[in-house]
């Protein structure tokens, strides 16, 4: 199993780095940068654990080099916010790093997994896909857009008002689906967590779904213009990345194969089990939208659209919300590609 981080000498990179050199399923873990990516293999690669470490400049076709042959590719490459900052502000020079990053995975790992951590998230997948279509070499099952964090951070903010004191954040999963960024972040506390959710007054309620939401801008505010989340993130893209490459390697060691359920930011292509249903459901044509995909050792293999069938009316009008601001925002990467 050979793991690419692009965009491995920053603020996630490195810490997201580390976890891979820990990994038992990892042999080898390529970094790719456009600085400094040398000094952290350097680095890396004095920690005792097998995983092979290589590191890439740009220079002298680092970038296919870094992906030779690569299962997972992951990418956390591009400028973070500052204070005041959208996450749609990042598109401008964020798109063009996905663009190229792409044409490059495209030409040199094609059937690799490929997870996107750089924002705008909502905009950078749909660049991503519509890189891969441009060279036939689209499998929507393998290309995921990273919202764990929105995951690990309800869980964590959740667990934090059981007034019982029971519960771990590491007991919870809540779902969170749409996209994100603000209002397209949807979870869904009522089916993740409905006894302690259910006990909050409907104040307590607005400001958790408020918290989850703008988690990102608690922690912009508190770097005071030195970037954006990084260790969470790391924790988070790491957690999925790790599920994905569990699944494969199982499969291909023949030991017995299984499932996880995990929600990401992927295509709704008409080619996977459930996106046809989980989009009627919706009553909406969007073709990006996180989900509760269902991991096998090839991607996703099926859509849970069930999860939609219990909603509450309140998450019902957070989706229509989370709907209408997702539009422009996957319009916008597809046409960057598309005028490029
Ligand atoms: P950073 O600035 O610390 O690191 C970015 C790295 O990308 C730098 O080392 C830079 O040299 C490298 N880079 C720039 N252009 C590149 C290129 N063409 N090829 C390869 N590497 C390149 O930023 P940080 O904090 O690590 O954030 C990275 C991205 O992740 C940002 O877009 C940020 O908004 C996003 N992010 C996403 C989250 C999510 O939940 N999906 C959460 C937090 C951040």
């Amino acid at each position: 199993m050979k793991v690419t981080v692009c965009g491995a000498a920053g603020g996630i990179g490195q810490p997201l780095s580390l976890l891979f050199k820990l990994s038992p399923y990892v042999d080898e873990l390529s970094l790719y940068d456009v600085v400094n990516a040398p000094g952290v293999g350097a680095d890396l690669a004095h920690i005792c654990t097998k995983c092979k470490v290589s590191s890439y400049l740009p220079a002298n076709d680092g970038l296919k080099k870094s992906l030779e042959n690569s299962d997972l590719v992951i990418i956390p490459a591009g400028i973070p916010r500052k204070p005041g900052m959208t996450r749609d502000d990042l598109f401008k020079i964020n798109a063009g790093i996905i663009r190229d990053l792409t044409i490059g995975i495209a030409e040199t790992c094609p059937n690799a997994f490929v997870l996107i951590i750089s924002n705008p998230v909502n905009s950078t997948v749909p660049i991503v896909c519509e890189v891969l279509k441009k060279y036939n070499v689209f499998n929507p099952n393998k290309i995921f857009g990273v919202t764990n964090l929105d995951i690990v951070r309800s869980n964590t903010f959740i667990s934090q008002l059981d007034s019982t004191n029971q519960s771990k954040p590491e007991d919870f999963n809540i779902p969170v689906i749409g996209g994100h960024s603000g209002e397209t972040i949807v979870p869904l506390f009522s089916i993740g967590a409905p006894q302690i959710y259910s006990s909050l007054s409907s104040q307590q309620k607005a400001s958790l779904i408020n918290r989850v939401q703008y988690a990102g801008d608690e922690v912009v505010k508190a770097k005071d213009g030195k970037g954006s989340a990084t260790l969470s993130m790391a924790y988070a893209g790491f957690e999925l990345a790790e599920k994905i490459i569990k699944l494969a390697v199982q499969s291909s060691s023949n030991s017995t194969d299984s499932s996880v359920t995990a929600c990401c930011y992927i295509n709704l292509a008409d080619s996977i089990n459930g996106a046809a249903d989980f989009k009627q459901k919706l009553n909406s044509d969007i073709n990006f939208f996180s989900v509760p995909c269902v991991l096998g050792p090839n991607g996703v293999t099926e859509i849970d659209s069930s999860i939609l069938d219990k909603i509450n009316n309140d998450e019902s009008d957070l989706i229509k919300v989370s709907v209408d601001q997702l539009y422009p925002n996957i319009t916008k990467g597809i046409n960057f590609v598309k005028n490029y």
